[in-house]
């Protein structure tokens, strides 16, 4: 049975619907009926989404792009009123948009606050916005909020990224404990974490996802009542991510360096670990 908050003539946000897993996930919910509110920035992207989701769509008039920076709090309020105004609350709402821009510890200013901007407090400037009005509905509902392995692991090459990602696994444990502590509340948190997906204008690599499996399988998690929807890939196995997660917690429960895994004096016992 799937999830009931996925059901025609339901609400489903999603944000950063212009590309990728958002723009299959807006897709999807359009295909099975439902009112879809793309967001993204403004742009011939959102409007080709847009179109693409009410191909899909059983009521094509039922799917709306709204441009909307995430990161600006009065624009995602005034999104979250446009689509309480027409359905009382979402039954779904799907906080994925991101940036990549950040990079290294040293990376100009403008670039790690533009990293916290989109990828986290577009993460709680959606929950804040929206998540009232849909736990007054009293209906079943899902806030599903989009992290990364990188959130987890904090592989080199992008802190900024992965700073932001592991706050957004933090923010959605505690939305979750906070949502199933609330007496009478009907909704859920879950983080979603895409294994390597190609999206954007990058070439499908042997070994990555499309974003249509990553939508199959956080439906399926969904279903499931999982919290954790850690997606493998072709590459990555749920066991070898099981792995590296554990390495990485062992880096303080043995008092190893950070970041361990790229560290050579670690190399040899990090590679029996995980052969
Ligand atoms: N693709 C992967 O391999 C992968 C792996 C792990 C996690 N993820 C996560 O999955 C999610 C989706 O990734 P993707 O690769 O499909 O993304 P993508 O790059 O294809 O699309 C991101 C969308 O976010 C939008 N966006 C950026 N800034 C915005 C803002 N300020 N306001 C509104 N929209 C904004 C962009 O315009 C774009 O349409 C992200 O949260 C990402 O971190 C992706």
């Amino acid at each position: 049975m799937p999830h009931p908050a996925i059901a025609r003539d339901k609400a489903a946000v999603v944000t950063g619907a212009a590309s990728g897993i958002g723009k299959a996930a807006a897709a999807r919910f359009a295909g099975v009926g439902m009112r879809v509110y793309l967001l993204d920035l403004p742009g011939p992207a959102l409007d080709a989404a847009r179109d693409e989701a009410a191909r899909a769509a059983t009521e094509p008039d039922h799917v709306v792009a709204l441009p909307c920076d995430v990161s600006d709090e009065a624009e995602m309020r005034r999104a979250a009123q446009r689509v309480i105004s027409v359905c009382t609350a979402p039954s779904i709402l799907m906080n994925n948009a991101v940036t990549r821009t950040g990079g290294g510890v040293w990376n100009p200013w403008a670039d790690w606050k533009k990293a916290v901007d989109v990828n986290l407090w577009g993460v709680i400037n959606g929950v804040r916005s929206f998540g009232p009005a849909m736990i007054s509905a009293g209906a079943r509902a899902f806030v599903v909020n989009v992290g990364s392995k990188q959130g987890i692991t904090n592989p080199p090459g992008n802190a900024a990224y992965n700073v932001t990602k592991a706050a957004v696994k933090t923010f959605t444990e505690a939305l979750q404990h906070d949502l199933r502590t609330t007496p009478g509340c009907r909704v859920s948190a879950h983080l979603l974490i895409p294994g390597w997906t190609t999206t954007g204008d990058r070439a499908h690599q042997p070994g990555a996802w499309l974003p249509e499996q990553v939508v199959d399988y956080m439906l399926s998690g969904l279903e499931a009542g999982d919290f954790y929807i850690l997606c493998p890939d072709g590459e990555t196995t749920a066991e070898m991510d099981r792995k590296r997660i554990l390495w990485g917690a062992g880096d303080i429960t043995e008092n190893r360096s950070p970041l361990s895994r790229w560290d050579p004096v670690y190399k040899d016992a990090f590679d029996t670990f995980e052969p």
